[in-house]
This record gives structure tokens, C-alpha cells and sequence, in this order.
């Protein structure tokens, strides 16, 4: 399979970085080139520090394009690119991304610019992938990931909502530091304290959750802040429609493989959620849907932290479960996220390539 060229929208921060790991070595997709902000636009790409915790996978010898460039993207289709990854600040997206996608280069975003927008689909692969394909049935050329947070909230709620119905649904998140970027990270973790509050985050994570389930019913979110470099833990109390035993819920959520057609994909993890007893934040933090590595090469192995931990399942009467549900917030949430996103519309021939 001859490989798809593709941009990374972003030089230094978090899931720029995380996006160029992952497309390093990717089966479907190269790293044909990254675009970024002033501070690193002219230099080349190996003299941009590397912020991640594992080391810099042998990078292609690029340097690092202007992201204002007028030129830009004309030259980026000249070259071949096809696929945009955007980890692009939210304004900056909903300026600059439109000119990729106008020009049919096809953006798979991270920023939360263009999400629950018409006409720009907001994509979980196993939920509703139905939604890449455009009406029209010209090729997509913009498509969201989700918030981070939804991830270990949605995937395991899908799976309850299936077998029994979904009525009601309390969440209390606690947030990695990782999820507020680089320079939010690095102030906290100098700090040693953190604040708790994320304005805005519960009510997009409910917002989103309702889009991709296409769901309604009652629901109370809060969101919070730790003093924990990566992973998004959630703790959920669900009301069912249907009555539910301790052994049906176990079943359904051991069984849940979501939509038939991301099993195949690259970065797709074994299965979607991975029971366990009590999750364990840094033992938990790589799921890939059968194990769970130690300090896996997130550049070579794709499925690891793909996947959902959930624990702490529990069904105190028939009509109420809890559960708590974990995932790596810039892998799942994130990088991960969106190249699996884009996988998924290469498979099913949506974007004319
Ligand atoms: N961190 C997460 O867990 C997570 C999860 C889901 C979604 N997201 C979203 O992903 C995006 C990136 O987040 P992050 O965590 O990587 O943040 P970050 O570590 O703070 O990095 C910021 C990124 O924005 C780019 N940037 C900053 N100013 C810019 C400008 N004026 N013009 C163009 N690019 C500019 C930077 O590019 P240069 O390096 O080239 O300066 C850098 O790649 C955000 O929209 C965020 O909401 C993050």
C-alpha cells in the first residue's frame, strides 16, 4: 500500500508531537511535513524540542513550514499531501483550518473549533462512523474528534446504553495536567499544586456525548483538574431504562466492540474497554484492549492506550450502575484519536484519495 502524505499542523506542543510520533511509522500514512507557529516556522524539524516523555523517534529531515504562509497549502498539494492532522489552539483552527480543507486536503482536527458544526463531522469510529460519509457524496474534507474527557465517559456508556438503556447520567472527571497543553503542564508540575476548575470542559463533554450517541435524558457533569501528569479518569453513575444484573453488566461491557468496521484499523485496540478490578492510574494508563503495557513506543506500537479501562463496576439496585473509566488523554483523546479517525475514513472510501 503506497502511503498517504500527509501535514501535521503544529511543531512543539503536546499532540503535535504525539501526531508526529504516531505517523513516524505509520502503515497507511507518512509524515510528509509540519507546519507551525512563528517560534518554530524555518528551522528544521530536529531542532524543535522534544516534549514528550518517551525519546524522539527518528523524525524525517523537514523543516518546519510557516503556518501563515499564504502559499502554503498550495504547495503542500503540490508536493502530494493529502491528509491535514490539526492540533492546532482553537483559534488559530477555525482560521487556518478551512484553507486546508477549501483546497481538498482533508483536515482531521483535534481543536474544538469545528466541532458540532454543520457540515464537519464529530466522529467516536465505533459509534457513528456513518457520519463521515458527506450526503452529497463528495469526498470529506473536514472531520473532529471528540473532547478528550468524552472518551472513557462515552465508549463505556454506549455499551450500557445498548444492553439497557441509558435514562440518566451523573460524571465527576479527574483531569490529567497534560490535557491543558505544554506550558500548562510544565507551570504545574513546577508549581506542585494545581487549579481544579476547567471552565467549559463538562458542558462540551455533555454537548458531545448527545451529538455522537444522539442521545437525550437527564445528566450533571463536573469536571476537575489534578496533579497528574497524563490519563483522564472518570467516575459515573448511570439510571437505566432496562433492569440490570451485576453479570449482565459485566457481559455487556466485556463484550462491547462497538462498530464492526474499526477492528481492522491500525490503531484501533484490541477491544474498546478493558475490564478491571480498580483502576490503577499508572498501571491502566497504556490500555491497548488486551494488556496493558509499561512504557510502550507509542511511534511502533499504535494500539497501546487505545483503549478504555473501566473498574469499580457495580450495580447497586436494578435500574443503577457505576462505574469508574480511564484513558490517555493525548493518545485515545487526542493524536491517537484522530489518526485512527482518519484510518477509518481511508477504509471506507470517503475522501476520493
Ligand atoms: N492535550 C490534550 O490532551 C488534548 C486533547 C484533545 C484535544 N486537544 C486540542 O489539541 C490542540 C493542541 O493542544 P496541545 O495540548 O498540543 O497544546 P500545547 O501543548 O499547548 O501546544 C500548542 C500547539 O498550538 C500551536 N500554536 C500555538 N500558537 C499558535 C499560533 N499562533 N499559530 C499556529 N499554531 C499555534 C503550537 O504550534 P507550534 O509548536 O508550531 O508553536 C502547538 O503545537 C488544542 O486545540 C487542544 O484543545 C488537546
Amino acid at each position: 500500500m503506497v502511503r498517504t502524505a500527509t501535514v501535521v499542523l503544529g511543531a512543539g506542543g503536546l499532540v503535535a508531537q504525539r501526531l508526529q510520533q504516531r505517523l513516524v511509522h505509520h502503515p497507511w500514512f507518512s509524515l510528509a511535513a509540519v507546519a507551525g507557529s512563528a517560534r518554530f516556522a524555518g528551522r528544521p524539524l530536529e531542532e524543535v524540542p522534544w516534549v514528550l516523555e518517551e525519546e524522539r523517534p527518528t523524525l524525517p529531515n523537514l523543516t518546519v513550514e510557516d503556518i501563515e504562509d499564504s502559499e502554503l497549502v498550495e504547495r503542500l498539494a503540490q508536493m502530494g499531501v493529502r491528509i491535514a492532522f490539526s492540533a492546532l489552539p482553537t483559534e488559530e483552527a477555525r482560521r487556518l483550518e478551512p484553507r486546508f480543507a477549501a483546497s481538498g486536503i482533508a483536515v482531521f482536527s483535534n481543536a474544538s473549533a469545528f466541532r458540532r458544526v454543520a457540515g464537519v463531522p464529530l466522529v467516536v469510529p465505533e459509534l457513528n462512523p456513518e457520519a463521515l460519509m458527506e450526503p452529497s457524496g463528495n469526498p470529506l474534507v473536514h472531520a473532529c474528534a471528540t473532547n478528550c474527557t468524552l472518551l472513557p465517559l462515552v465508549l463505556p456508556l454506549a455499551a450500557i446504553n445498548e444492553r439497557f438503556g441509558v435514562q440518566a447520567y451523573t460524571m465527576r472527571s479527574e483531569q490529567g495536567l497534560s490535557g491543558g497543553g505544554q506550558p500548562y503542564l510544565e507551570a504545574a508540575l513546577a508549581a506542585g499544586t494545581v487549579d481544579p476548575e476547567i471552565p467549559g470542559e463538562a458542558e462540551k463533554t455533555d454537548a458531545e456525548l448527545r451529538h455522537v450517541l444522539a442521545w437525550e435524558g437527564d445528566s450533571d457533569v463536573r469536571c476537575a483538574r489534578v496533579l497528574r501528569r497524563d490519563g483522564h479518569l472518570v467516575v459515573v453513575t448511570v439510571q437505566t431504562r432496562d433492569p440490570v444484573t451485576l453479570e449482565g453488566l459485566l457481559d455487556g461491557l466485556r463484550s462491547w466492540a462497538g462498530n464492526e468496521r474499526c477492528a481492522a484499523l491500525p490503531s484501533a485496540p484490541h477491544k474498546p474497554l478493558m475490564l478491571v478490578e480498580r483502576i490503577d492510574a499508572k498501571a491502566h494508563l497504556f490500555a491497548d484492549g488486551l494488556g496493558f503495557s509499561e512504557g510502550p513506543d507509542p511511534s511502533t506500537d499504535l494500539k497501546a492506550g487505545m483503549a478504555v479501562a473501566v473498574g469499580g463496576v457495580a450495580c447497586p439496585n436494578p435500574h443503577t450502575v457505576r462505574f469508574e473509566a480511564y484513558s490517555h488523554n493525548t493518545l485515545r483523546g487526542a493524536a491517537g484519536g484522530v489518526v485512527y479517525l482518519a484510518e477509518l475514513a481511508v477504509s471506507m472510501d470517503v475522501l476520493g484519495l
